[in-house]
């Protein structure tokens, strides 16, 4: 098992598989993009299976791949096959930007992907060019539209409100989503942004997002205390069945219940999002380490996970990698 000394254990192993995108969504990145990782620092799709296997063999039974963008993952239609592939079977979500997934989203499915996360601030032309620097919204909501159509459903949808940018838009976003049997969860923006530009007294708070959507909808909290190690907070939406999730990370830390475990495109391991140490499990499997040693690394590095991101502390600074690297 991957415990650690808070008696949690990781469950839930989260797999960049890029630094790259192919936006620029303003709380990320530059709009000239960042430094990429060179490409033989990144873990080869055999070394991401390994360690994978590694990882369900430790108890992981939830494999998410994330980026960057992992659509830009050239094997990535392999890699989910052969994921998909390991016993016991650990369930395959997908996080991305939505672009390229109208066409891949057959593909996905039918080699074992369960769901998908599409990121989607707005529902305007302009605002989405302005907030992510590329003229792409019809993709992602053709993306949308072909996972649902595929069966990677649940469908769900992650928005990042930005004050003054598209808060006003909160409530259109939902009518949206319910009216195609999305799920939308709104994430409270993390300090994880290489610009270090976030303030805390900036970010749209969960408070305010609900505030927001009680303004047009009868919000009525579906999970009361059975949250679980789920991040979001859920409430049914004038009666049901729809629903919203919010994801209070910064100001209703679900850190107590985490069970995470990252491992970046070029082979850290991270017990944290906001973890200042990582562990490199790339040399190890470069120089012909044995299974058991990368089981031995994956066990130290969550067995070292800190009891909270300390965002509130005095003390806190944010990782040197930003959120791209590491992996949402
Ligand atoms: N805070 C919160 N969410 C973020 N995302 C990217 N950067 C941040 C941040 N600083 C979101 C993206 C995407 C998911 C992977 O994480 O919008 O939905
Ligand atoms: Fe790309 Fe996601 Fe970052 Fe936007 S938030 S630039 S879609 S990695």
């Amino acid at each position: 098992m991957l415990l650690d000394t808070f008696g949690r254990v990781a469950t839930d192993l989260r797999v960049s598989l890029t630094d790259r995108c192919n936006l620029r969504c303003s709380y990320c990145m530059p709009p000239e993009g960042l430094d990429w990782l060179p490409s033989p620092d990144l873990l080869t799709d055999d070394e991401v299976v390994r360690v994978v296997a590694v990882a369900v063999g430790l108890g992981v039974t939830e494999v998410r791949f994330t980026g960057g963008e992992p659509l830009l993952r050239r094997g990535l239609v392999d890699i989910v096959a052969r994921v998909a592939a390991l016993r016991p079977r650990p369930r395959l979500s997908l996080t991305t930007n939505g672009i390229g997934l109208a066409r891949v989203a057959p593909d996905l499915r039918a080699a074992g992907l369960d769901r998908v996360n599409v990121s989607l601030d707005t529902l305007q032309r302009e605002r989405f060019v302005t907030l992510t620097h590329r003229d792409r919204l019809s993709e992602v909501i053709d993306g949308l539209a072909a996972a649902d159509a595929t069966g990677l459903r649940p469908v769900k949808v992650n928005a990042v409100l930005l004050r003054g940018v598209n808060d006003a838009e909160a409530a259109d976003l939902l009518r949206w989503c319910l009216d195609r049997g999305y799920e939308l969860r709104f994430i409270e923006q993390m300090p994880l942004d290489p610009q270090h530009t976030w303030d805390r007294a900036e970010m749209v708070t969960a408070e305010e997002i609900l505030t927001l959507l009680r303004a047009d909808f009868d919000l009525s909290p579906e999970d009361g205390a059975t949250r679980g190690s789920a991040p979001a907070e859920t409430w049914l939406v004038d009666g049901g069945p729809g629903r919203v999730g919010v994801i209070g990370s910064v100001t209703r830390p679900f850190c107590a219940a985490c069970d995470r475990v990252r491992l970046t495109a070029d082979g850290q391991v991270r017990n944290c999002l906001f973890a200042r140490e990582e562990t490199d499990l790339r040399e190890v499997l470069r120089s012909g380490g044995s299974d058991e040693q990368v089981a031995e690394i994956l066990r130290g590095t969550v067995w070292a996970k800190k009891a909270g991101h300390g965002i509130d502390d005095p003390s806190f600074r944010q990782p040197v990698r930003p959120m791209s690297a590491i992996g949402g």
